[in-house]
């Protein structure tokens, strides 16, 4: 049986133990660890956790999200056409470290495009959005995998790159 047969997934709760987990990048442990508990509190994203036994291996933050190529664009439209493209923001994601290079990255990212993909079936949504840390390496990670660099927006943080995987072309 390969690692990846052996991954579940289960959505955070407060009880769940989580201060173990280290993916090797300081400012994405302390997201995780900080962050988490506070974001399900306050019902912003939904933390989805990915274990080999007993053992957390991998996680990813989710919330609604959209994009938009005005400057200015109303909360409620009373009616109008929506000029904004409705998303879902990949917010974090992480792999424990000594479990990393084995696959399970891809795995989170797949099941991430999937449930989107499966969601669209019901709701009106165009991207996956992100902003990926601005390393070679990671930036090809998510194009392997499908996800662009979101051409329409001037990079505003050099440490950040935002990428966007673009449904409208599927099938839904
Ligand atoms: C980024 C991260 C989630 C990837 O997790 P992972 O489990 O190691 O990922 P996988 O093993 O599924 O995928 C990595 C693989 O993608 C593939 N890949 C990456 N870039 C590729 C490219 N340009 N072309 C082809 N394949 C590529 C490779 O097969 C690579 O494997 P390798 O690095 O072992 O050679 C993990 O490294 C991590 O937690 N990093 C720290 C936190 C972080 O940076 N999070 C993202 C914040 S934006």
């Amino acid at each position: 049986m390969s690692v990846l047969d052996r991954l579940t997934v289960t959505d955070y709760k407060p009880e769940i133990d989580i201060s173990g987990f280290s993916c090797g990048r300081e400012n994405i442990d302390n997201v995780f660890k900080n962050f988490t508990s506070i974001l399900y509190r306050d019902q912003k994203a939904t933390t989805n956790l990915f274990y080999i036994d007993d053992v957390l291996v991998g996680f990813c933050t989710l919330l609604a999200d959209r994009l938009s190529s005005l400057p200015t664009t109303k909360v409620f439209l009373g009616g109008e056409y929506p000029h904004y493209y409705p998303a879902v923001q990949l917010y974090c994601l992480g792999v424990q470290k000594e479990y990393q290079h084995m696959g399970i990255g891809g795995y989170i990212l797949d099941w991430v495009i999937s449930s989107v993909y499966e969601m669209r079936k019901r709701i009106g949504v165009c991207f996956i959005v992100l902003e990926a840390l601005n390393d070679s390496k990671l930036i090809g990670f998510y194009e392997y995998k499908g996800f662009e660099r979101w051409r329409y927006l001037d990079q505003y943080d050099h440490d950040l790159v935002p990428m966007v995987y673009d449904f409208r072309d599927l099938d839904v």
